[in-house]
């Protein structure tokens, strides 16, 4: 009935606490033989980033594209690249990266030890081997994605994650400096994901003291990030993202979440942007956040695309419909058990036509 849940058991946060990787790591090294594989979002090759990373001969950096969100065919070509590089199981993995560079890395620790495709996987606590132990450290802040259970996935039949207790981070480096350098419409929308998952979690039928402690202080602090001045607004950001993670992972997301899904499937649309687009439709069910929202839009001169569904035909729109009606557990916490008669296949189309 309760969950009963893992957390990322080892945490570092502050300015320049990326340094101590190569402390981290060498407690991790067992003898000449062993390797890291550093997995690095291609955006940082040759930069200044990758020169800092504490790489000893025989590692592996392993540079990752994220233009499409993570796939689980491009997940298991990484795997075999690993695989072909050394014979032997890796000393660590540590992804850099925003959430899909997140998300990789957790896939390639998790399909080194258990066999077969990421495919297989895609649900809930199906994983039966530990991962090989695996370092996170955002470079994006806002998904969650460092301190969460789940690495999200598109498959040949779904998008879904593989939610298992192994999928959780042994150890995140968060470095506020790290953010520097984010193109600025990014920055909004992966921290606009962040602000949706306060506001779901917050207004949901499952919200608990639990999430309500986590959910009420990441909100705050994306007040603080996106309607105020404040030097220290990365390391606000950084924490924001880590509280909002805890807070949906006692509770749950909600409507917004769940059409972002029907976007991201049918038409590609990124995680941020797309949940952006969605809650931008979503006055009736979160009133305030969205004026709110639409406040932190203005304030920094962020425009969405506009009528995206429209031009679509009736095929996919279901498609799109279908996909955001089969996240259950997310409409019953934005709706509770009787959900089924307030979002009907016609109000979600309307939604959808909104975007
Ligand atoms: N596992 C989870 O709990 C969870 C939760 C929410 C979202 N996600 C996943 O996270 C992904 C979205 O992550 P995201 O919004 O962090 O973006 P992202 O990782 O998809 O990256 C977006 C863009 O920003 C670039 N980028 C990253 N860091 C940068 C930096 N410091 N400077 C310049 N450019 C940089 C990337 O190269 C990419 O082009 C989706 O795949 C989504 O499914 C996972
Ligand atoms: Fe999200």
């Amino acid at each position: 009935m309760y969950k009963n849940f893992s957390l990322v058991p080892k945490v570092m946060f502050g300015r320049g606490s990326f340094a101590q990787l190569g402390d981290v790591l060498e407690e991790r090294r067992t003898n000449s033989d062993g390797f890291v594989v550093f997995v690095l979002d291609d955006v940082f090759a040759g930069s200044e980033l990758e020169k800092r990373l504490p790489v000893e001969d025989g590692d592996m950096v392993l540079y990752v594209n994220v233009d499409d969100e993570p796939k689980t065919e491009y997940t298991d070509l990484l795997v075999d690249k690993v695989k072909q590089h050394n014979t032997i199981l890796p000393d660590g993995i540590v992804g850099i990266g925003g959430g899909s560079t997140l998300d990789i890395a957790k896939v390639v620790s998790l399909m080194l030890t258990n066999p077969g495709s990421s495919a297989d996987y895609q649900g809930w606590d199906l994983i039966k081997n530990p991962a090989v132990y695996h370092v996170g450290i955002p470079t994006l802040a806002g998904t969650g994605a460092e301190i969460s259970r789940t690495a999200i996935l598109t498959g040949p039949e779904k998008k879904l994650g593989i939610n298992s207790d192994y999928t959780l981070y042994d150890q995140v480096i968060l470095d506020p400096e790290l953010l520097k350098g984010v193109p600025k419409d990014q920055w909004f929308y992966t921290g606009m994901d962040c602000y949706i998952h306060d506001v779901e979690s917050l207004k949901g039928t499952f919200i608990n003291e639990f999430s309500k402690a986590y959910g009420e202080k990441s909100i705050d602090m994306c007040r603080q990030i996106f309607l105020e001045d404040h030097p220290d607004a990365d390391d606000k950001l950084m924490m924001a993202s880590y509280f909002g993670g805890m807070s949906i992972a006692y509770s749950q997301v909600g409507a917004c979440h769940a059409l972002s899904y029907g976007l991201s499937y049918v038409l590609g649309t990124h995680h941020g942007i797309g949940c952006c687009m969605a809650f931008d439709a979503l006055d009736e069910i979160y009133p305030e956040g969205v004026l709110e929202f639409r406040k932190m839009m203005d304030r920094h001169q962020i425009v969405l695309p506009k009528k995206v569904a429209a031009p679509l035909s009736q095929e996919k729109l279901q498609l799109m419909v279908t996909t955001a009606l089969n996240l259950t557990p997310l409409w019953e916490n934005c709706l509770g058990p009787d959900w089924r008669h307030i979002m009907t296949r016609e109000k979600c189309l309307e939604l959808y036509l909104r975007m």
